[in-house]
């Protein structure tokens, strides 16, 4: 049995993740209250996403602060006013402060739309395309003090097409960022998550070693 977890979610954009997050929590399927959306951005349409159903929402433009450190304590200190135990980066296009981290030590997840560690930073696909790799896919990860760098949860992995375009892969591997975020965040919620060194342990783990996926395929 999992216990309910107080999370905080971070956005600067559309906030899909978001919404899969609300999507799970409402069918039951993440043991976890959405205590807090904030954004550094007024117009992010994630915030839309928290109002329609009644989740309390904050923006903190980081303009009207003086450094950075000064607006992660303002956002650190909103978080723990409202409770937060994990704080879950979805689409926040900000890189955290060693203050923010160490405030929330192994307590903050992010999710990346590539498999890590390669391709860390920004546009990705691009590079992913780029590079003429034939896969891609996301990862969920606790966040440390270097930026897409923390000890791995969960991945998703897609296959990359020669025709692909950055949005056509986008969307492939956003769909399944959708079902491993709350997939992640459920894991933490029933305690199984252990993080060792730069790796996680994940308790009562099932391993399929049938499962294999070859680009381009075998046949045809
Ligand atoms: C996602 O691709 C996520 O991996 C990255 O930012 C994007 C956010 O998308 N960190 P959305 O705002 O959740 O739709």
């Amino acid at each position: 049995m999992a216990r309910q977890i107080s999370i905080g979610v971070l956005v600067s954009g559309n906030g899909t993740n978001l919404q899969s997050l609300i999507d799970a929590v409402e069918a039951k399927k993440l043991d976890a209250k959405i205590e807090l959306v904030l954004s550094n951005k007024a117009g992010a349409y994630g915030l839309v996403r928290a109002r329609n159903h009644g989740i309390p929402t904050e923006v903190l433009e980081h303009k009207e602060f003086s450094s950075r450190e000064a607006y992660d304590q303002a956002v650190v200190d909103l978080l723990r006013r409202r409770g937060v135990e994990l704080v879950v980066l979805a689409g926040f296009m900000r890189l955290l402060s060693p203050l923010f981290v160490r405030a929330y030590s192994n307590h903050i997840m992010n999710i990346h739309p590539a498999l890590l560690p390669s391709f860390p930073g920004l546009h990705v696909q691009k590079k992913a395309l780029e590079h003429g790799v034939r896969f891609s896919g996301c990862t969920v990860h606790f966040v440390n003090e270097e930026c897409d760098e923390g000890p791995i949860i969960i991945q998703a992995v897609v296959p990359v097409f020669p025709d692909d375009t950055e949005e056509t892969l986008a969307a492939r591997i956003l769909r399944q960022e959708h079902r491993i975020y709350p997939r992640a965040i459920q894991l933490y919620a029933e305690g199984r998550l252990h993080i060792v060194g730069r790796t996680v342990l994940v308790d009562r783990l099932k391993k399929d070693d049938a499962q294999v996926l070859i680009e381009p395929s075998l046949e045809g």
